[in-house]
């Protein structure tokens, strides 16, 4: 069998090449199909567009498999912590011993921001979205580096000491940009904290009273960062890709990713999940007048945490928050009136034929933000954590697009579809 698609237009016949990657999936490379043909293709929010090759994370949506560098989200959950699958994601594999430490010392040794970027904080005034302080911040924190302004890729240490930099200082930003959107005092990081227990201190101690760090809590926020580290082409990694094949700097191109996540079809789903329970739970609804008003396109309503572009039978991560979402709320002796109406709703979705052949099941975003509630963090903070986890991923397509030797900077093409020609009309002239 031939491994060519044939294309005809125009009378004509054209040959493009097929590729098939590790897991079987398959494409067909239009890469010269403009130069042969004079054609482009068009496909509306990339649904069926692979822009790029990657060897970080696959997914088969209709299978619910989710696995980073090979490995299984379900294993790394069981028996791996935030931090090694960060390095897993970033570096390919996972880390020995003495690849560990090194990566945990670089992180404690760069936690600390450029003391000069408190005044920036200070700029903000209270209540202002954390998500803006946190892709204002990051960029900010490039402009205290000049090494890595006039960094050029190949110099692999430095780029170590970036990623570093990068993943634990977005977490003292985040931390940073809550109490500041609450008018509290800044807390600093502590050297013998690890990543999670350290972000949860920045951001619940006060002065001279630290926070109690309960294990279960700590382990909680670890899985849903976990759970978030990379996820392939979504919204914000393309946005990255599409940044940093600019060659702009890695903190720019990630600062970009945070603002593309904050939208509520994407990360901010989560906040959105958790004000849409608010909601039904206030207006004395089960959920099944609201599952009625998400089926009716003129209501404006969607379910919010479910549906997603790739999965089409289940999110593998929504199966493991589930389970963890029970566990914690049982060992804080919590019972939350919103997450017996998300019981509710996932039940009822599940029986709808609406969502049933839609495909339409529950993810990842469904039950993280009743853990995060579970545990303290406010609302408003929900899309911030996912910018947290998110970020090995965000960097390894980074790399990724830094190390591939022919990168091209990305610009899509489109059909244009307005006014053809006209001429300029004098102000007085027009009507
Ligand atoms: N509630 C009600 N109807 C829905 C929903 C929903 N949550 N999601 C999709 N639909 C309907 C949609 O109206 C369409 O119906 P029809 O075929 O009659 O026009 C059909 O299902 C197909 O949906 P789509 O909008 O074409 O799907 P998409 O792939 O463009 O969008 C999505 C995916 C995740 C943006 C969408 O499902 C959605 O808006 N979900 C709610 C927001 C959400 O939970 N986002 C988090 C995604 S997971 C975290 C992440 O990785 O970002």
């Amino acid at each position: 069998m031939s491994n060519e698609a044939k294309l005809e237009l125009e009378g004509k016949t054209f040959t493009l090449p097929t590729l098939v990657g590790t897991e079987g999936e398959k494409a067909v490379d239009v890469s010269t199909l403009r130069a042969t043909t004079n054609y482009i293709t068009l496909d509306d929010g990339y649904g069926n567009t692979g822009s790029c090759t990657s060897k970080i994370t696959f997914i088969d949506g209709d299978l619910g498999i989710l696995r980073y560098r090979g490995i299984p989200i379900e294993e790394m959950a069981e028996k791996s912590n935030f931090i090694e699958t960060a390095y897993l994601i970033i570096y390919g594999t996972l880390p020995n011993r003495a690849q560990i430490k090194t990566f945990s010392d670089l992180l404690t040794a760069h936690q600390f921001l450029h003391e000069d970027m408190t005044y920036h904080f200070e700029g903000f005034p209270t209540g202002a979205h954390p998500m803006a302080i946190l892709s204002s911040m990051i960029n900010a924190a490039s402009c205290f580096d000049e090494g890595l302004m006039n960094w050029h890729w190949g110099k692999t240490k430095e780029f170590e000491v970036y990623v570093a930099k990068l993943i634990s200082q977005v977490r003292t930003i985040a931390a940073y940009s809550y109490r500041k959107s609450r008018g509290l005092p800044l807390i600093y990081p502590k050297q013998n904290y690890k990543y999670t227990a350290n972000f949860l201190h920045m951001l619940f101690s006060m002065p001279y009273e630290d926070f109690e760090l309960k294990p279960e809590v700590v382990k909680a926020l670890d899985l849903i960062f976990l759970l978030h580290a990379d996820h392939e082409q979504n919204c914000s990694t393309s946005t990255v890709r599409m940044v940093a094949s600019s060659q702009a700097n890695l903190f720019a191109s990630c600062a970009a990713g945070v603002c593309a996540l904050w939208g509520p079809l994407h990360g901010g789903a989560n906040q959105a999940v958790l004000e849409m329970l608010a909601q039904i739970h206030k207006e004395g609804d089960d959920g099944s007048k609201f599952i009625e008003a998400a089926k009716d396109k003129n209501s404006g309503k969607k379910l919010m945490g479910f549906g997603h572009r790739v999965y089409k039978n289940h999110d593998p991560r929504a199966k493991i928050i589930k389970k963890a979402c029970d566990e914690v709320l049982a060992k804080l002796h919590i019972s939350d009136p919103l997450l017996d109406i998300a019981k509710k709703l996932e039940e009822a979705a599940l029986k709808d034929s609406y969502f049933v052949e839609r495909k339409l099941y529950p993810n990842v975003d469904f039950y993280s933000g009743i853990i995060m509630r579970a545990i303290g963090i406010p609302i408003e903070m929900f899309t911030v954590i996912f910018a947290i986890g998110r970020m090995p991923g965000w960097i390894a397509n980074y790399k990724e697009i830094m190390e591939e030797p022919k990168s091209r900077i990305y610009r899509p093409r489109q059909i244009y579809t307005g006014p053809t020609q006209k001429h300029y009309i004098p102000l007085d002239e027009r009507k």
